[in-house]
């Protein structure tokens, strides 16, 4: 037994208190912010506010928002509020173009990664008598380390797979009997073929509870998970600006969306067109305060994350909705918006189907072509007849124009033909070219 086992005193505290402890820690917040960042305290005065103006949690909203380019425009370290010495690790995470985003922590920041983690992993379902097989990436990306100390914090034993090398990790899963995976969940599917690959059962495994993240997955996604792997599979969230993963983590007895570790991280919900904010319930994009860094102060953080908050349920704290996709991974085909989540719900419930898909966008003359290509499931390699296929071609095509409204053409695979991620899974390819 470590104390990780047991709740702690903030997870079952009265909302009093919790709003209570957040409006002083983001007054610190904004305070450190402004006092050792250059660019907050440029922005706040360019703002006309200033840390002192904070009188209620409320008034947050007064504050500017920081972006993904206020990190770039300050690369590398421009954005640090504490001298290098007391930084002991640095992140960064690559976006899709242009230069990564760094992140700093200082030892504290650190011991408070590792114990918003671990409870991430205890609410989860794991305990410290669990063995836990990492295979997020370990590296610059924060999904190996993260769940590496809060594994360790928890008292479990971790198992510092990482990504990649998928053969080995079906033999370390059956050699060594984890109890606990933590990976995307793309890659899960992966190490589940590999299982079928080798004449194993996936559902056999020791693995009793997955802690999957890092990219936009469904609920159908979900059930196709648990019944292949059988395993709970739960939702962790998080993101590198903000800390890196634990900011958010589904709990287990609910499994009903995931509880925002509030004490550490202020949550809002955003109309991303106009930057209001919106109350409880109404869905928009997600904007993050951390409440209690200090080498990377982080104010009014715009996720580009679209989801929304719901009621607290296992805990007292808010939780937040599984992420629909983010604001730039929405395609606009023909005027109509899609999101990837939204074309993967129909494919998961289609029986001859795999779950591995990919979604490529072309513009041909004036007009947007889209094309989902989706694999047939393993065990029909060369079974399905030409007929079968178009069967099913058509099939997806008429649900994506009635639930998504619009055309697309679709063309079943035969096994193994779309690349598998070792992490976060590419779906989208645009080829369109950019006006
Ligand atoms: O992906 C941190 C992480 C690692 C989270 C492992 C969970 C597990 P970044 O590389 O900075 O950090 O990417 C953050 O990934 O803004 C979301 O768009 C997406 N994301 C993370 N978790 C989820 C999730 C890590 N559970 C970005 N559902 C975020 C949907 C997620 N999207």
């Amino acid at each position: 037994m470590t104390e990780y086992d047991e709740l702690e005193p903030i997870e079952k505290a009265g909302i009093d208190e919790l709003r209570t402890l957040q409006f002083n820690r983001l007054k610190q917040s904004l305070k450190h912010a402004y006092e050792s960042v250059p660019h907050y305290r440029r922005k706040f005065d360019e703002h006309g506010v200033h840390p002192g103006d904070l009188k209620s949690l409320a008034d947050l909203a007064r504050f500017p928002f920081t972006t993904k380019q206020d990190l770039r425009d300050n690369y590398p370290f421009g954005m640090f509020a504490v001298p290098m010495d007391r930084v002991v690790r640095i992140h960064a995470s690559s976006g899709t173009t242009g230069k990564p985003t760094v992140v700093g922590y200082t030892k504290r920041d650190i011991e408070t990664w590792s114990h918003v983690m671990a409870r991430s992993i205890r609410a989860a379902g794991g305990r410290s008598t669990d063995k836990i097989h990492v295979a997020y990436g370990y590296g610059l990306f924060t999904g190996g380390l993260g769940a590496h100390y809060g594994g360790e914090t928890l008292g479990a034993a971790v198992i510092p797979v990482g990504g990649g090398m998928t053969e080995r990790q079906v033999q370390l899963i059956n050699d060594f009997k984890p109890e606990i995976i933590m990976v995307t969940p793309s890659y899960m599917l992966a190490i589940a073929d590999e299982f079928e690959r080798q004449g194993l059962d996936p559902a056999a495994s020791s693995l009793r509870i997955g802690i999957f993240g890092a990219e936009p997955w469904t609920e159908s996604m979900r059930t196709e998970i648990e019944k292949r792997m059988g395993l709970q599979a739960i939702d962790i969230y998080g993101l590198s600006e903000v800390m890196g993963p634990g900011v958010a983590q589904e709990c287990v007895e609910t499994k009903d969306g995931l509880t925002i570790w509030e004490d550490h991280f202020y949550p809002e919900i955003i109309d991303p067109a106009t930057g209001a904010v919106l109350p409880d319930g109404e869905p928009g994009e997600l904007v993050f305060t951390a409440l209690s860094k200090e080498a990377l102060p982080i104010i009014r953080y715009r996720t580009r994350d679209l989801t929304r908050l719901l009621p607290g349920t296992a805990r007292t704290m808010r939780r937040m909705d599984r992420i629909t996709g983010r604001s730039d991974d929405m395609l606009i085909i023909r005027g109509v918006n899609v999101f990837p989540t939204q074309i993967e719900e129909l494919l998961v419930k289609q029986e001859k189907l795999a779950p591995h898909y990919l979604i490529e966008v072309k513009r041909e003359g004036p007009l947007d072509d889209m094309t989902v290509f989706v694999e047939m499931r393993q065990d029909l390699a060369g079974r399905l007849s030409e007929a079968e296929r178009t069967g099913v071609e058509h099939e997806i095509q008429h649900l994506v124009k009635s639930y998504v409204g619009v055309t697309t053409r679709v063309q079943v695979l035969e096994p193994g033909k779309i690349e598998r991620s070792q992490g976060k899974a590419k779906r989208v390819i645009d080829l369109r070219p950019k006006s």
